[in-house]
């Protein structure tokens, strides 16, 4: 297989070469028993490097000094630990653009969103620096005399990330940043499709971690997917942190379950935006065109639905097309391009079978729907129309940018149709009316766990709780009050007086 010149200058700058290993437990603890793993450039199907994956025993190995890690780590005061995150953030802001490049190079998203997701992983870190000083617990007032209540955040232990390969860092340094201020060891798989990123990521955690002699905390452990099953399985691990399909995320919650464990699950998305009369068009269309063709479709964010009253279908569908018609597909790393390619053929067969099931379906494709004949996974962002929201295809993600769009007539039924999916991760509405806006922020409105209003299904900043619904899987990662999904909850009562008055008012053995 031809090599990508580019790679191993890039790689270089993270002490990474052409062949690797794929398990790291800590600086210099590098190792990699299991099968060799290709990281491929899906521009351009050259090889970047190669990975030796993890075999059982190396998995067992990482669970085993995460362990030791963590037992370590709790004792460091909280604030502190923020300070090794201060310093990661600092570290990742000077290597912004390598990484960036990189996830570019390995995963096909443009540059400026490469870029964006090493900016993710800066924000969720400085973030993660104030929450090391507010992992604060509540006190209540006791019903008993001379008695104080109070609960305290502890950390778990051993936290297990499984990212996919759509955001190969970002989605790790959410759960990372935040789980190592709440005191816990991180064991991380990443996506066998994406196995560089993570690597370099690993050798900047091993900078800090080597800088500021802490205990091993990060540990890395590419494997393929089917050993990732002993990670899940494994008690040592008392959070499973999971980002793919809603299959897997399933079998993932049922089997972290059967031990006790806790679970943390962002699964597919199936986003719709919601197009009032009185939207504002100019809005609308920059929307959708980042929300649907964006990383090329590959976000669980993406737009895949657009719900538009019927009276501006027309209007819409002829403003799509011609800024789809605008958009450069090719080269990530050209700073022309606005749509790079798939992550894989697997990818490009789902996208194909899709565009084969919609004409089947009675579905008009508005523009788009063909493979690109040249190297590398690319497709063209395509528009479908005509297809009821009950219909399979409709019904499930297709990884790919393929964007439905559909009528309605009154808003409770563009409101219906949203909620329609098995899905509930985003969904917007355009309106300049304050009623439509709140009824669909309402209750009685989107069932999904992001509702915007004026903006787009993707693209959320890190401060809020990021989650959803239904077969998305229920987490809730990143901002607000995510951080305590990474501790485990204590609730305190402590007497200070010298009787021993019951709750409840209960007497006992008293005469
Ligand atoms: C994902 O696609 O798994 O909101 C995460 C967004 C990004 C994160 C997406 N901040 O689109």
């Amino acid at each position: 297989m031809k090599l990508d010149a580019r790679a191993l200058p890039l790689l270089e700058t993270f002490g990474l070469r052409a062949d690797n290993p794929g398990v790291c437990l800590g600086p210099t603890r590098w190792r990699g028993a299991g099968p060799t793993i290709a990281s491929i450039n899906p521009a351009n199907e050259q090889l970047l490097a190669r990975v030796a994956s993890a075999s059982a025993a190396d998995v067992d190995g990482a669970l085993a000094a995460a362990s030791e890690a963590a037992h370590a780590w709790r004792r460091v005061p909280a604030p502190q630990r923020g300070e090794a995150i201060r310093c990661f953030g600092q570290l990742l802001r000077e290597n912004k653009d390598a990484l960036g490049t990189l996830v570019s190079l390995e995963n096909g998203k443009i540059k400026a969103e490469g870029d964006g997701e090493v900016q993710e992983m800066i924000d969720i870190a400085d973030f993660a620096v104030g929450q090391s000083r507010m992992l604060y617990g509540k006190t209540m007032p006791s019903e008993r005399s001379r008695h104080r209540m109070m609960e305290q955040w502890h950390p778990l232990g051993v936290v297990g990330v499984i990212t996919a390969f759509n955001f190969p860092v970002a989605v790790w340094a959410w759960n990372a940043m935040l789980a190592a201020v709440c005191g816990n060891a991180i064991v991380w798989k990443p996506s066998p499709k994406t196995p560089l990123a993570a690597l370099a990521v690993q050798a900047l955690a091993n900078r800090i971690a080597e800088t500021l002699d802490l205990p091993p905390i990060f540990a890395l452990c590419v494997c393929e997917n089917s050993l990732a099953s002993s990670l899940v399985e494994d008690a040592r691990v008392s959070l499973v942190s999971f980002t793919g399909s809603s299959a897997v995320g399933r079998a993932v919650a049922q089997t972290v379950a059967g031990r006790f464990g806790k679970a943390l699950l962002e699964c597919a998305g199936n986003n719709a935006i919601i197009v009032a009369t009185d939207a504002d068009l100019d809005l609308v269309i920059p929307a959708v065109l980042f929300g649907a063709v964006g990383t090329a479709g590959q976000r669980c964010t993406t737009t895949r639905r657009l719900i538009v009253h019927r009276s501006l279908i027309d209007t819409i569908v002829a403003r799509l097309v011609a800024a789809y018609a605008q958009v450069r597909i090719g080269d990530p790393l050209d700073q022309q391009t606005l749509m790079g390619p798939l992550i894989d053929g697997d990818a490009v067969a789902n996208y194909r079978r899709a565009i084969e099931e919609a004409r089947a379906e009675g579905g008009r494709i508005e523009c788009g729907g063909r493979v690109l004949s040249q190297p590398g996974y690319f497709v063209e962002p395509a528009i479908v129309t005509g297809l009821p929201t009950a219909s399979k295809l409709v019904q499930r993600e297709t990884f790919a940018p393929i964007l439905y769009i559909s009528a309605f007539d009154s808003l409770d039924e563009a409101i219906a149709q949203n909620n329609a999916v098995r899905q509930g991760l985003s969904s917007a509405i355009f309106t300049r009316d304050v009623r439509a806006a709140e009824a669909f922020l309402a209750s009685t409105g989107s069932d999904c766990g992001i509702a915007n209003v004026n903006l787009g299904t993707s693209g959320a900043e890190i401060g809020g709780a990021f989650g959803g619904e239904k077969e998305t899987g229920g987490g809730r990662e990143s901002g607000s009050d995510a951080w305590q999904n990474y501790m485990r909850r204590q609730t305190n009562t402590i007497n200070w007086g010298s009787e021993l008055p019951l709750a409840q008012g209960i007497r006992f053995g008293e005469p």
